[in-house]
């Protein structure tokens, strides 16, 4: 049963008041020292810490099958963020279970291909088999059964994945026979990928750390066999008609260095402007409507730059100056910009350049 939005539960997990979420079971295994030493090594890969969130939250999950309340205060003293920035993130994105995940995750998409070609169909079935709708693990423990958005393999049409592994163009009686077989206990091959584990499994690898006991089980796992006739159907037509993508271009090499002083973009002589500029105003003159003007104007080179651009001390990018990243204890507010005012009242500048457009 998940916890009501805004009770302590929900809030304990996420740090927001209004996500449903489960309170960790009573037989939840704690985060060990080794947990937290791995999530050190996670962060220690990245320049910024806060960017190993992602990764530290599939470790969580590796551990306890699920974000759970212990995963994200973890998180959250590891990164210097608060856990409800934390939840935020674990919230958004559904691969982050807010309740406990069973032995295996089975998805079923319903997205339009497969649902068309008996998506949904597999979906109920599977619902009415396991006593579960989505989301929902079975009274065994041993599946999570979720729907899912388009599984990006549209051409294996209806797909299922167990623990994100591949099982193609399925159908109500193979689904079923696949989930039984799980639920017994037995592993069967995937159509393509990788051999199947188990969900925390999955999740170690997601964290970035090898779930197979050995280097020869890991390289066994990459090379396994899979059936991709599908997706190389198109392109054995394409040999047989000889049919050729055009080539790609890449940039345009470089000119030699021959030490002389290189030739710089002249004015074209009639209106003072370079060619880009005259070409750019023909853009503006030729737009039909107030957008396509207002997208000509702004694509022209002469545009004032966009908001938020520049950085205050003259860089470009949209990096935050270290100590400043919001949610750590070094943040500060954000100093107001100087005001200008002006004949029709004040206008926000930015530091470095000139007035910002008004709307
Ligand atoms: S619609 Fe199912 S994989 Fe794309």
């Amino acid at each position: 049963m998940s916890a009501l939005p805004g009770s302590p539960e929900a809030t304990a997990v996420t740090g927001l008041d209004s996500t449903p979420v489960e309170p960790a079971p009573l037989d939840l295994p704690p985060l060990t020292e080794q947990a937290r030493t791995e999530a050190r090594e996670i962060i220690a890969r990245y320049p910024v810490a806060r960017s190993a969130l992602l990764p530290m939250l599939h470790l969580v999950q590796s551990y306890q099958g699920y974000v759970s309340p212990e995963g994200v205060a973890l998180c959250a003293e590891e990164l210097g963020l608060t856990k409800a920035e934390v939840g935020a993130v674990a919230t958004f994105y559904t691969m982050y279970k807010r309740r406990p995940t069973g032995r295996h995750l089975v998805s079923v998409c319903t997205n339009t291909l497969c649902a068309v070609l008996g998506g949904q169909r597999i979906m109920d079935a599977l619902s009415a088999d396991l006593g579960v709708h989505h989301d929902e693990t079975a009274a065994d423990g041993s599946i999570t059964l979720e729907h899912a958005e388009c599984l990006a393999a549209c051409d294996y049409a209806p797909v299922v994945t167990v623990d994100y592994e591949f099982y193609d163009q399925q159908d109500v009686d193979s689904a079923r026979e696949l989930v039984a077989a799980l639920r017994r206990g037995e592993k069967p091959l995937p159509t393509r990928g990788a051999p199947l584990t188990d969900f925390r499994g999955i999740e170690r690898q997601l964290a970035g750390f090898s779930q197979y006991p050995d280097a020869a089980a890991a390289a066994a796992a990459v090379d396994a066999p899979g059936n991709y006739e599908p997706t190389l159907r198109g392109l054995r037509l394409a040999a047989e008609r000889g049919e050729q993508a055009p080539p790609m271009r890449g940039p345009e090499p470089e000119p030699a260095d021959t030490g002389e002083p290189r030739e710089t973009v002249r004015p074209s002589g009639t209106t003072g402007e370079t060619p880009g500029q005259e070409a750019a105003d023909a853009r503006v003159a030729a737009a039909d409507s107030p957008a396509e003007k207002a997208g000509a104007a702004a694509s022209h080179p002469d545009a004032p730059e966009p908001a938020g651009r520049r950085l205050p001390d003259g860089r470009e990018g949209t990096d935050t100056p270290a100590g400043h990243e919001p949610g750590t204890s070094e943040q500060r507010p954000a100093e107001a910009p100087p005001a200008t005012q002006g004949p029709d009242g004040p206008s926000r500048t930015i530091e470095g350049r000139g007035p910002s457009r008004r709307r």
